[in-house]
């Protein structure tokens, strides 16, 4: 049986979501979760070329490239207006020389470039959108270096979403240049259905607040549309929160265990520039990173609730093994069981503590941890014989 559908048998799991028949985009990128940095979260409008740099230098100089952060984005408000020819323009103040030079310095460090742009008329911060400039845009970013483009759905009244990214997903691949489509229409117009036709991620969600609530209500509505996600085509429940100050770094260690669990992107949007030890730590966490960006490409699940607000969630790996999260979101610390038959083994199996980083031992039947208050413990579960 194919892997993919071997692993979530094992799991019990049904078919939340049929698949589109349509084939997949095949632009061979983001064959993994695209791993990166955002502007937004953190930075908001307050965007410019000196900021961009100083991250690139930051993410070189903290590890965060090696570990795979590749792609530095930035969102909303590099733009100001179009020029006589119809090209977008950068604003000059902010980014004096134009986005060109930037790309080049981000290329030099051994990064990526990405930009923002709306699929409506304009973006949600009222600079011009792509709109009936499709073809010449994507030639645009092209010309500049880009390597990723994110695609907002502002100011987009009576359009459809399908047509609308399509036209931008046909208008990239005639640019020339391989570039990550990432679409962000907040999973609006239901894109977990067309989404892996027309982009290699789609957001799922509204977008995320630094806050504990706004966190758990993303996880919950991404963990819908599990069955979609697939090699260069993924689920996006919104960027990385980590280290910006708005939840406790136990929250912080549960709100990346899962987007890794989930096969998220992992676009972090906090100050890398200035990252205390805590968030790095998170961050820069390999073995964490290495579930997110596991090949055989599944999205994992909640398999078990043992009581209100104590779950469960597990995510089958290319080697057999499964990552295992005990994910505790009530206010009190407690124990959490992870049974080997909820995460579809029947023998022995062992157990890695994944922010530990020890293994625990063999186990026949079970694993229980003391799991903190608003917090996770992740393991990672191999079959001693057989599974
Ligand atoms: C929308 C998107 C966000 C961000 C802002 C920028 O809200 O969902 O991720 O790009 O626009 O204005």
């Amino acid at each position: 049986m194919f892997p993919r559908f071997a692993a979530l048998m094992c799991l019990g799991l049904g078919l939340a979501v049929v698949r589109d028949p349509a084939p997949p985009l095949d632009n061979r990128l983001a064959r993994t979760p695209p791993m990166g940095w955002n502007s937004w979260n953190h930075f908001g409008c307050d965007v410019s070329a000196q900021l961009i740099r100083e991250t690139a230098d930051a993410m070189i100089k903290g590890g965060m490239r090696d570990a795979g952060y590749q792609y530095l984005v930035i969102d909303d408000c590099w733009q100001v207006a179009r020029d006589a020819t119809g090209r977008l323009v950068a604003d000059s103040v902010r980014f004096p020389g134009g986005m060109k030079p930037l790309a080049d310095y981000v290329h030099s460090k051994g990064l990526k470039f990405g930009l923002y742009t709306d699929a409506g008329r304009q973006t949600c911060q009222r600079r011009p959108g792509t709109y009936g400039s499709e073809e010449i845009d994507a030639r645009t970013f092209a010309e500049w270096g880009v390597d990723y483009v994110k695609e907002d759905w502002c100011d987009s009244e009576g359009l459809d979403a399908p047509t609308q990214y399509a036209k931008f997903r046909d208008a990239l691949a005639k640019a020339g240049r391989p570039i990550v489509f990432s679409i962000c229409e907040w999973g609006s117009n239901r894109p977990w259905e067309w989404g892996p036709r027309t982009g290699n991620l789609w957001r799922t969600t509204g977008d995320i607040g630094d806050r504990w609530a706004s966190m758990i209500a993303l996880l919950d509505l991404n963990a819908q549309y599990a069955m979609a996600a697939a090699p260069g085509a993924w689920n996006d429940p919104d960027m990385l929160e980590v280290g910006n100050g708005g939840m406790t770094d136990d929250e912080y260690r549960a709100h990346f265990s899962l987007w890794a669990l989930m096969a998220a992107p992992l676009m972090a949007g906090n100050d890398v520039r200035t990252m205390p030890a805590a968030t790095r730590d998170i961050l820069l966490n390999k073995e964490v990173v290495a579930v997110d960006q596991d090949t055989l490409g599944m999205q994992g699940m909640l398999v078990q609730e043992p009581a209100p607000d104590l779950q469960v969630w597990a995510k089958p790996l290319s080697d057999g093994s499964r990552a295992v999260v005990l994910f505790n979101r009530s206010a009190l610390q407690t124990v959490i069981t992870a049974s080997w038959r909820a995460i579809g083994f029947r023998g022995p199996a062992r157990v890695r503590d994944l922010w530990a980083h020890a293994d625990l031992g063999t186990f026949p039947a079970r694993f229980m941890a003391t799991v903190p208050a608003h917090g996770v413990v992740m393991v990672r579960v191999t079959p001693v014989t057989g599974g």
